[in-house]
């Protein structure tokens, strides 16, 4: 779970503009009724409860973008150094294994950012749960899950391979929660995480 003080799912709310509540009224909405798919609404809270939490979530808003230390300029020549885009696609280039990042530094803050490359394991988003399927024959497929149903499993390895598996056929399928298939990258010197971390914060999509 994310901690409270930083968010994990949800997004930065520490910009000046939110693109699903524009108006107060969007906002005491977004609030109210909640977001499909993943924020529920808080339909216990009063009317005046409810503009409470909107002038707060706009005082927010004004401390207008969390202050990063690093150099974005030479985080993005990490981003490909370091092997990052050989798992994450950004503006179109890179492989898919992890999520996509060309907008996440409007998505995320920089302390989730952060944790993300030294214990990616902490907050998994969702789709990215890693299973380990030990075959009927011997050998085992390790990766992450991309569907289930109760006969079969599709799993996409490391390398990118996409493997369907009856589950009858299989001698054991472990769910691997807590556990990410993203390395951790604790070896690499502070201010290379610091560039890494502003360069991403950077990225803010088309929003
Ligand atoms: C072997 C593949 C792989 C490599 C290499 C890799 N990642 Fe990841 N990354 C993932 C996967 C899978 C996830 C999703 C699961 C998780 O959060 O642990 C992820 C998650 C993330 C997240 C969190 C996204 C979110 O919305 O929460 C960030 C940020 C990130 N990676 C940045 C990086 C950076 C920067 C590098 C290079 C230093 C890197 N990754 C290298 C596979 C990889």
């Amino acid at each position: 779970m994310a901690r409270m003080d930083r968010g994990g799912r949800g997004p930065n709310l520490r910009r000046p503009k939110l693109p699903k509540a524009a108006t107060d009224e969007e906002l005491r909405r977004v609030i109210s009724n909640g977001l499909a798919p993943e924020m529920p609404g808080a339909w216990q809270l009063s009317v005046r409860e409810v503009a409470s939490v909107a002038g707060y979530v706009r005082e927010m808003g004004k401390i207008a973008v969390e202050i990063v230390p690093g150099n974005p300029f030479n985080g993005e020549t990490l981003f490909a150094g370091r092997g990052c885009s050989g798992c994450h696609i950004i503006n179109g280039k890179g492989n898919s294994a992890g999520p996509e990042l060309s907008n996440t530094g409007a998505r995320r803050s920089a302390a989730h950012l952060r944790e993300s490359l030294l214990q990616p394991q902490a907050d998994l988003p969702d789709g990215f749960l890693v299973v380990e399927a030990e075959l009927a024959g011997g050998g085992k497929v390790r990766g992450v899950k991309l569907n289930e149903d109760l006969f079969s499993i599709q799993v996409r390895d490391g390398g990118g391979r996409v493997h369907s598996f009856q589950k009858s056929a299989l001698k054991a399928l472990t769910r691997k929660t807590g556990e990410s298939s993203m390395p951790a990258f604790t070896s690499l010197p502070a201010n290379e995480i610091d560039d890494l971390v502003a360069y991403l914060a950077s990225l803010r999509g088309n929003q």
